[in-house]
């Protein structure tokens, strides 16, 4: 069966990486003006370095969960039938044992040069202005996707969605865009749906099957489901 997996920061919440919109998450204590928009870059763009360094930093101290586990096992089983597209920019789905992973909106662990556009790792923290490794300019930034800036493999994920029988949506609040209309897409396609979230998104009353809970208990029971399914 061909699914499409999209996740969110629900599904590291279980990790202790702080999510967006709960109370005490990542936008009570930021604007995102400031630390999530080019703009914010430009006007300020060592606070910007600082957020994403601490973030980076956050990120490889945190461990997977049994949620990340649940979906590299559920890949280990259905290869490339199964596409996971993340809306997180941290690595817990690779360090979970996940391989075939679309950052929708980039990665902690990569840097862009806005001199030369290459990506590369980041190789220390950007609020020290290293080299960037191909050109040498010292004017590397977060690889990730900020506000108002174009997703990354978009194309790639449309075709998974018109193509796939599952869409299935993990953790995320139905808030941001693109993202959110994923349901819509694999639904005109004819694909079931499910969500898989701790409360009601913006997006539940799309979605054909809402299970309320966890992802460490709801994911892992899901995927047990499916693993039997397909035994
Ligand atoms: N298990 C499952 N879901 C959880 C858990 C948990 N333990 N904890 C929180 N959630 C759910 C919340 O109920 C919420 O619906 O995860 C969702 C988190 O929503 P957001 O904080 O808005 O995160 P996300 O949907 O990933 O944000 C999308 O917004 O700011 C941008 O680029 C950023 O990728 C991000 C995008």
């Amino acid at each position: 069966m061909r699914i499409v997996v999209l996740t969110g920061a629900g599904i590291s919440a279980e990790s202790g990486v702080p999510t967006f919109r709960d109370a005490g998450g990542l936008w009570e204590g930021h604007r995102v003006d400031d630390v999530a928009t080019p703009e914010g870059f430009e006007r300020d763009p060592d606070l910007v370095q600082r957020f994403y360094d601490a973030r980076r930093h956050a990120a490889a101290a945190a461990l997977p969960n049994p949620a990340h586990e649940a979906l590299a096992r559920l890949e280990q089983r259905l290869g490339d039938e199964l596409l996971l597209v993340t809306q997180n920019v941290d690595d817990l789905h690779e360090r979970a044992g996940s391989t075939r992973v679309v950052h929708m909106h980039g990665e902690l662990a990569a840097a862009l040069c806005a001199s030369c556009g290459a990506r590369s790792a980041v190789p220390a923290d950007l609020a020290e202005w290293p080299p960037c490794p191909v050109c040498g300019e010292r004017m590397l930034r977060p690889d990730v996707v900020w506000f108002g800036e174009m997703p990354y493999e978009l194309d790639r994920i449309e075709a998974a969605l018109a193509a796939c029988e599952l869409f299935v949506a993990i953790g995320t609040s139905g808030a941001v865009y693109p993202a959110a209309g994923f349901v819509w897409t694999a639904t005109e396609h004819g694909a079931r749906t499910l969500e898989l979230n701790l409360e009601t998104s913006e997006v539940s009353s799309l979605f054909d099957e809402v299970r309320l809970g966890a992802a460490s208990v709801v994911v892992s029971a899901w995927v047990d489901e499916m693993l039997a399914a397909t035994a």
